[in-house]
């Protein structure tokens, strides 16, 4: 495994303890681990690709083998291009099992010869998600421990923006 290339793709929107968890149980075991951020998501992000790729830079600059990227299109192709041939995903419960089965038999059948990881982050963090950290801090709950504290800061920031804007166009 350790001259093994992995790549870890996600939205990270924002980056929690739990991806971090991951990040750093899969540097050990891994040769090279390039954390991959979604571009072209669906998704309406709260923080910008940018915004992301700080948090994730500041967060893993400790850890020697591992890099931030962003990719568009196929993870697959992605994978391919960086010449890796792992894919790391975490899961925490049960109730993660099925879409992460779904994406890596569908990676699979896209691309046979790239196998997709899956790695436990610590139990402390096995509830815990993006989704549930931006509505808990946008409604005014604290995040503190669940979150590096650059995304705490980044996120007090988005969220006292927000609610400028939000005044200034009713005044
Ligand atoms: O953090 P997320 O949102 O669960 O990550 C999902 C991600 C980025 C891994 C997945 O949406 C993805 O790989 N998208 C790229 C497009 C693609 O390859 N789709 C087919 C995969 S089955």
């Amino acid at each position: 495994m350790k001259r093994m290339k992995a790549i870890y793709p996600g939205s990270f929107d924002p980056l929690t303890n739990g991806h971090l968890d991951l990040i750093e149980r899969g540097s050990k075991i891994f040769g090279e681990l390039v954390v991959a951020i979604l571009r072209n998501s669906e998704k309406a992000p709260l923080f910008s690709v940018e915004e992301r790729m700080e948090m994730l830079k500041a967060t893993t600059k400790s850890l020697g083998n591992v890099r931030v990227d962003t990719f568009e299109g196929l993870l697959v192709d992605y994978v391919a291009k960086q010449e890796a041939s792992v894919v790391l995903r975490g899961i925490r419960a049960i109730s993660d099992y099925e879409y992460e089965l779904q994406m890596a038999l569908m990676n699979r059948k896209l691309s046979p010869n790239i196998e997709t990881v899956f790695m436990m982050p610590a139990d402390t963090y096995s509830y815990l998600s993006s989704r549930l950290v931006k509505e808990v801090f946008q409604l005014g709950g604290s995040v503190r421990g669940l979150v590096p504290e650059i995304v705490e800061e980044r996120l007090r920031e988005k969220v006292n923006g927000q609610s400028k804007l939000k005044k200034a166009g009713r005044e």
